[in-house]
């Protein structure tokens, strides 16, 4: 079998690196696309999952970064920089040190889960907690990146690096589906995803290795949701704080994904999104953080709407890894049974009700 050598390797032609530029990879991206059985069932459709939380630092966000770090490093840069709600700052922490760089991370103070905290810590991140929210962490960054010598690294950059390696996801699904499906659900916060997988699967089209492209339908949570509400939320407030983005940077490009596509672009409720979570872990052996359930409830709402016609080839890209956010996790599921037992097996299973 052939090793997947991460998204440069394998599609460099389509990315904007030149024939030598050296790769900083963790082999990312080759990510599993997964049958959905329990949602197949429900819709009559064809489901599939596309797995981000199983790239190297546990989201989506490794593809870009790969990209970015690499054209950065090539560059000569010393120093990149990213506002995050956790998992560009993970990313880039992990991608940065790897090229010999130093990473500086800006986060909304309190605001992201543990995992994420951690990682930007082992990484070695120059870590600012930023008294604000991802926004404020955005706007500061692009000021301090047009001031002094750092390279930003988020999906907001006018150069599409990290767009570039993002919509890597998109050729993916094509080339394991052996065409695009008919729709394509996702989460959007700073709507850095959407526009990539648009774009990805535009361009497989013109080059011939698709015969359609997919309606694109995004999902942002209610208490986060300014492309759905036609105006910015000052204070974004949601359980998924991945994506409680109040201002989204490609805002213009999700709603031209939206609507060059024939899709749309929804609110979807705090209870809906844990619900989605839990299901997709208890029926699918799934688990993924809070933002990343955001697809798999949008397609349940919009089933229950009667707006999903059967016969589909549908994806539902889910964005980053359970693990990242344990605390929010068990939460949600509230109180356990807890069975506690001594080392012996009649005590078990006296324990376990098995006879
Ligand atoms: N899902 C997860 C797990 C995310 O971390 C993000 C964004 C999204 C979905 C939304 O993607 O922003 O391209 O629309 N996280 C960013 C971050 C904001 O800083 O890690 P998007």
């Amino acid at each position: 079998a052939r090793l997947w050598r991460g998204v440069i390797e394998e599609y460099r032609e389509w990315l904007p690196v030149g024939p030598t530029t050296p790769a900083v990879t963790l082999r990312e991206g080759g990510t599993p696309l997964v049958p959905s059985a329990w949602l197949s069932q429900l819709t009559g459709c064809e489901v599939w999952i596309k797995v981000e939380g199983d790239n190297p630092t546990g989201s989506f966000k490794d593809r870009g970064m790969t990209v970015a770090v690499s054209l950065a490093a090539e560059a000569g840069a010393t120093m990149v920089l990213c506002a995050s709600t956790g998992n560009t700052s993970a990313s880039a922490a992990a991608y940065a040190v790897r090229a010999g760089l130093t990473p500086v991370v800006l986060v909304p103070e309190g605001r992201i889960a543990h995992g994420k905290l951690a990682q930007a810590i082992l990484h070695g991140a120059r870590l600012v907690q930023v008294q604000g929210n991802f926004d404020d962490c955005l706007t500061l960054a692009r000021e301090l990146c047009e001031r002094y010598p750092v390279v930003l690294v988020n999906s907001a950059n006018p150069d599409g690096h990290r767009l570039a390696g993002q919509k890597t996801a998109a050729f993916e699904v094509v080339d394991q589906l052996g065409d695009a499906p008919d729709l394509h659900l996702l989460p959007v916060g700073n709507a850095g995803n959407i526009t990539a997988y648009w774009a990805g699967y535009r361009e497989y089209a013109a080059a011939g290795r698709a015969t359609r492209r997919p309606r694109m339908w995004g999902f942002q949570a209610a208490g986060a949701a300014p492309i759905v509400q036609g105006k910015p939320v000052a204070e974004p407030e949601t359980v998924a704080t991945a994506i409680r983005v109040g201002n989204p940077a490609r805002w213009t490009e999700a709603v031209a994904a939206r609507d060059e596509s024939g899709g749309r672009i929804d609110a979807i409720p705090d209870e809906e999104i844990l619900r989605a979570q839990a299901d997709l872990a208890a029926k699918e052996g799934i688990f993924v953080e809070p933002a990343s359930a955001v697809g798999v409830a949008g397609l349940l709402r919009n089933h229950r709407a009667g707006l999903v016609d059967p016969g589909q080839v549908v994806v539902i890209t889910v964005t980053g890894h359970g693990l990242k956010d344990v605390d929010t996790a068990l939460a949600g599921v509230g109180e356990v049974t807890k069975l506690v037992v001594p080392p012996d097996p009649l005590a078990a299973a006296r324990a376990l009700e098995l006879d």
